[in-house]
């Protein structure tokens, strides 16, 4: 009998912008590789080159872009994202360490602009054939708080960011929902803990699911 093919662990980060997920992403990149892991760290939307050209449309677009067509670039980007890098990572056996995955297009385009959480989710699980990560990691913040870490960041918004508060509330119930609705999946931590004490929950998490890190 032939062994299981070997398979990595595909972990995500979610949370509204400015929860601090990518300094946490990286932190956990860089726990991994000081294990002697191989991790692949990505993003959506534009985790590839065909992403990056997408990322710009549906984030810095002037003109007029509906909600419907929204959903699909960014599920076009995911498609293409997960056939030509998560899945390939994930079956020679190293861990995907992402920024953002469906969970986001469910909570910005399926709650926050309404477009309805299961329409956009199958729409996502089709475009990825059903793909599902390992362990999401939600950094929940009240969007007031990171409104103020936002604009203390002096970097440009992009149009999804320039939404009203009210928007962000949405986002931010939606992914608690989410996070109810899969517990399993979800480890929801408060974003305001210091940083050290958020990188150490995760990686107990992490070592919970992957008993051969050490
Ligand atoms: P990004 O600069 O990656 O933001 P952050 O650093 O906060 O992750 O921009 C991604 C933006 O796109 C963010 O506002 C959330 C939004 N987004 C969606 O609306 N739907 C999606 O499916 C994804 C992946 C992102």
């Amino acid at each position: 009998m032939t062994p299981a093919a070997p398979r990595g662990l595909w972990i995500t980060f979610e949370g509204g912008d400015g929860s601090g997920k990518t300094t946490q992403a990286e932190r956990l990149r860089d726990e991994l590789e000081a294990r002697g892991r191989r991790v692949v760290r990505t993003r959506e939307p534009g985790g590839t080159e065909v992403g990056a050209t997408l990322r710009e449309l549906v984030l810095h677009h002037r003109g007029d872009l509906g909600p419907r067509a929204e959903a699909l670039l960014f599920a076009a980007d995911r498609a293409h994202h997960v056939a030509s890098t998560v899945r390939p990572a994930l079956e020679r056996g190293d861990v995907v360490i992402q920024d953002r995955y469906l969970d986001s297009s469910v909570a910005y385009q399926g709650a926050a602009r309404a477009l309805g959480a299961s329409e956009v989710r199958d729409l996502s699980l089709w475009a990825v054939e059903g793909a599902l990560p390992d362990l999401t990691v939600l950094l929940d913040l009240d969007p007031a708080e990171a409104r103020r870490r936002l604009d203390a960041d002096d970097k440009p918004f992009d149009r999804l960011e320039t939404e009203r508060a009210e928007f962000h509330e949405r986002v931010r119930r939606a992914y608690l929902d989410l996070s109810q609705a899969e517990p399993d999946r979800f480890l929801v931590i408060d974003a305001t803990l210091p940083p050290d004490e958020i990188a150490a929950r995760i990686l107990a998490e992490v070592r919970r699911r992957m008993p051969s890190l050490g």
